[in-house]
């Protein structure tokens, strides 16, 4: 047997029972290949199935109003998926009439849908011979066939690439996808794989050459970049002031309260007189500084209450009541828990 038909046998053998392995609608699938795109799937099956009785069809999604889908993704992170989904729930709504695109090319084109997802929707939904390659994908070939190309390099997204069409099987392009990519999760896994379990296993080179712990190789990553900010907590009776974050820029389209970005690190002494500068004659207090990390870069905030009382018509003002209308940052989340102890 090759590696195709061992990966399709192995596959009958096993029972992953996971909600959208039955569909064969492009939108069911869409919806669950973006919540997977960074999510575990233990934690995204209940998103799924939220995402799903909320939005029914594609037609609800493209017309559901931008902060109850973030309010629906609250918790899962990574919100420009949330955004490049409505995005391209209003295209295939106002350029398809409603029809998900059914070429691959077309799918590609879409907002959010790179190369692994249009193929995950070209095959499970239309069967079109499209290989999958995620990080699944790129562990089990690379140890099956002993690659140590870097996977995030040019180069080795390429000539993963070329091996995954080639071992596709092009009359069971579902089925197979599916397959490889449960092989990765349940047998040739991250951590301590199940060797033993692997219908390849004299066929392995990782295996043969004693180098699993090895492979998948990656290049070193970027330096990150850090970031500085000032939280403006402004207190009124009611609550904290929040704030849309409409610019193209970290958390778009998340609530937040108004921050300011220093060009460095700063002293409490600085960032005391700066604020102190913003809201001359108002009692001023720093309540804490708190970190995210995210993909790119790490996020610093130093979080300066300003007393105020004044009530302005256009702000929104966060109340215990209100918390739970909005999406916020994960940080800032937590901050405005805290503060209105929210629990
Ligand atoms: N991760 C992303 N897509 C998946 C799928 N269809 N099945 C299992 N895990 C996945």
């Amino acid at each position: 047997m090759n590696f195709t038909e061992h990966i399709l046998q192995w596959h009958k053998t096993i029972d992953r029972n996971l909600p959208w392995k039955e569909s064969r609608d492009p939108y069911t699938i869409w919806v669950s290949e973006i919540v997977l795109q960074q999510t575990r799937v233990a934690q995204g099956t209940k998103y799924f199935h939220r995402l799903l009785e909320k939005f029914p069809t594609v037609e609800t999604l493209a017309l559901a109003h931008e902060d109850e889908l973030m309010r629906q993704w609250k918790g899962l992170g990574y919100y420009s998926r949330a955004r490049n989904m409505h995005k391209t729930a209003k295209i295939i709504v106002d350029t398809y009439a409603g029809q998900f695109p059914k070429s691959y090319k077309e799918i590609l084109s879409l907002p959010g849908i790179g190369p692994y997802t249009a193929a995950a929707i070209a095959s499970f939904a239309y069967d079109l011979p499209y290989a999958v390659l995620d990080g699944n994908v790129f562990r089990v070939l690379s140890r099956a066939y002993g690659i140590f190309t870097p996977i995030n390099s040019t180069a080795g997204k390429k000539e993963f690439s070329q091996l995954a069409e080639e071992l596709l099987s092009r009359d069971h392009s579902a089925d197979y996808n599916q397959a490889i990519m449960d092989f990765g999760a349940l047998c040739c896994k991250p951590k301590n794989p199940d060797c033993e379990q692997c219908p390849m296993i004299t066929d392995c080179s990782a295996y043969n050459n004693n180098c699993i712990d090895q492979l998948p190789q990656k290049e070193k990553k970027l330096k990150r970049r850090s970031r500085h900010f000032i939280g403006l907590v402004l207190a009124k009776k009611e609550g904290v002031v929040v704030e849309k974050r409409t610019e193209k820029d970290i958390w778009q389209g998340l609530y937040a309260i108004p921050m300011v970005e220093l060009k460095s690190k700063s002293s409490t002494d600085t960032m005391s007189e700066m604020v102190a500068s913003m809201f001359p004659d108002q009692e001023i207090a720093h309540v804490i500084a708190k970190d995210q990390k995210l993909t790119h870069q790490d996020v610093h905030i130093d979080f300066y209450k300003v007393g105020l009382n004044d009530h302005v018509e256009s702000e929104i003002i966060v109340s215990t009541e209100t918390y739970d209308d909005y999406a916020y940052p994960r940080v800032i989340d937590e901050f405005i828990k805290d503060y209105l102890r929210v629990s």
